[in-house]
């Protein structure tokens, strides 16, 4: 059978592992595909050191790639909106199947792109996009398809991971773990992407729509990065049996669809509050299966390479078969897809940590509690630390609250005079099956 003729468009980190790694396992892939698969050219804008592309054709025009006729499937890795949607719309016009990691593509131009893809019968396939290596959205189109899914919940940004373990392990300070995460290839070209969870929210909106069937709607994740979590916090979290986790959380509830992004304090007994370093997991609840998690490296070159390929893998099987009949881009027929609204986080259920500043004196938890108690917030637990000036740290976990009665309480203990400065609120999810 004729070799499949490969296009990669971007030729950094992934580019180069993807390379490596066809080069590395040829013989491997090919017993998988009963077919060869050729790099057929490459778009880059300066050569790749770790890389050597031998008699490959190089072009510094990615739309060269996608206007190539020996080119049958283009492998998107600029990353970005444009040019890459520009491209990758190129390419499916001209009947090229597309494999991306773009994550920002899929979560805000998804739903035109696989309609685009579903007109002119060709695949799109982006496991890369979320979670590096691990196969989730595999795992949720077909491994979870008899399933109704209650709710999700992923550490889905690495260097953020990667971030508060070396806070919370060794005390280092923010902004010198992100250069090494930088400097490791796992941020994004804009870090605060990672640490301001633009990053998460992005991957966040497509597992949602890959577990609900419902529209990409990145403008309406909810999104709260980890730049405001301190050491206090941490270790206020940890003394009360909790970890600090930048979590995406997506659930279907009867009222709508929950997709948030925020740091998170959950049990340190779940598996997922282990989670350490650059690795990600998504922790999956299905009504038939209950929960299950998938684990694995959430960036760099080769765990990212490794989805690229396996999508690769499935396109070149579909060309052998002579498949006309495409697996629907979201899983779900385009027909059947929801129209469940994403629910405004004023009426999101959740517990709450608050940590608070309060004088020294008679009264003043009284008053805190009973500002709790009128908006029906109820207290799991109250901590007050030795006070070691007139000003002392008061800790609260809630009960699970509606969001909106929350922040009418919080204004409330903010207004009140012996409460100095802000309420620190982190939301609390017990994650149990
Ligand atoms: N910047 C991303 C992360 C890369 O840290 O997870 C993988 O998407």
């Amino acid at each position: 059978m004729k070799p499949v003729r490969v296009g990669i468009c971007g030729f950094g980190t992934v580019g180069g592992g993807t390379f490596n790694v066809l080069g590395r396992n040829s013989k491997e892939i090919t017993r998988r595909t009963g077919r060869a698969i050729v790099v057929e050219q490459i778009a880059q804008r300066r050569p790749n050191i770790n890389c050597d592309t031998g008699d490959t054709s190089i072009t510094d025009d990615i739309f060269a790639v996608a206007n190539n006729p020996n080119v049958d499937v283009l492998i998107e890795l600029i990353g970005g909106h444009e040019p890459a949607k520009e491209l990758v719309l190129t390419a499916i016009r001209n009947g090229k199947h597309v494999v991306t990691a773009n994550k920002a593509l899929i979560a805000v131009h998804g739903n035109e792109i696989f309609e685009a893809a579903a007109k002119h019968n060709v695949v799109v396939a982006y496991e890369a996009a979320i979670a590096g290596g691990i196969p989730i959205v595999k795992a949720m189109r077909e491994g979870l398809a008899a399933n109704s899914i209650d709710w999700l919940a992923g550490i889905i940004n690495g260097t953020g991971n990667f971030i508060l373990t070396e806070m919370r392990d060794k005390g280092r300070a923010f902004a010198d773990v992100l250069q090494e995460a930088q400097e490791l290839g796992y941020a994004e070209a804009d870090p605060t992407f990672d640490v301001e969870g633009i990053d998460a929210a992005h991957k966040l909106t497509i597992l949602s729509s890959v577990a609900f069937g419902i529209p990409l709607q990145f403008d309406q994740c909810y999104t709260e990065g980890i730049s405001k979590i301190s050491a206090q916090d941490v270790a206020n979290a940890e003394s009360l049996g909790f970890r600090i986790k930048h979590l995406g959380l997506t659930r279907r509830t009867s009222e709508g669809i929950e997709l948030r992004v925020h740091p998170t304090l959950i049990p340190e007994k779940r598996l997922i509050a282990n989670v350490n370093g650059v690795m990600n997991a998504v922790l999956v609840e299905g009504d038939a299966v209950g929960p299950t998690m998938y684990y694995g490296a959430g960036a760099g070159a080769e765990p990212t390479a490794s989805s690229v390929i396996a999508d690769l893998v499935d396109i070149v099987r579909d060309m052998s078969l002579d498949q006309t009949v495409r697996m629907p881009s979201l899983g779900f027929s385009p027909e059947t897809m929801s129209d469940s609204p994403i629910l405004p986080m004023e009426k999101v259920v959740t517990a709450f940590y608050m940590r608070m500043n309060v004088s020294e004196k008679p009264g003043v938890l009284a008053q805190i509690t009973q500002i709790l108690g009128d908006a029906g917030i109820s207290i799991e637990a109250i901590r007050q630390h030795t006070h070691v000036s007139a000003q002392v740290p008061v800790i609260i976990l809630t009960r699970p609250v509606v969001e909106g009665h929350m922040n009418s309480a919080i204004a409330a203990i903010e207004a009140l005079a012996d409460v100095n400065g802000e309420v620190t609120r982190i939301r609390v999810e017990n994650l149990g099956g």
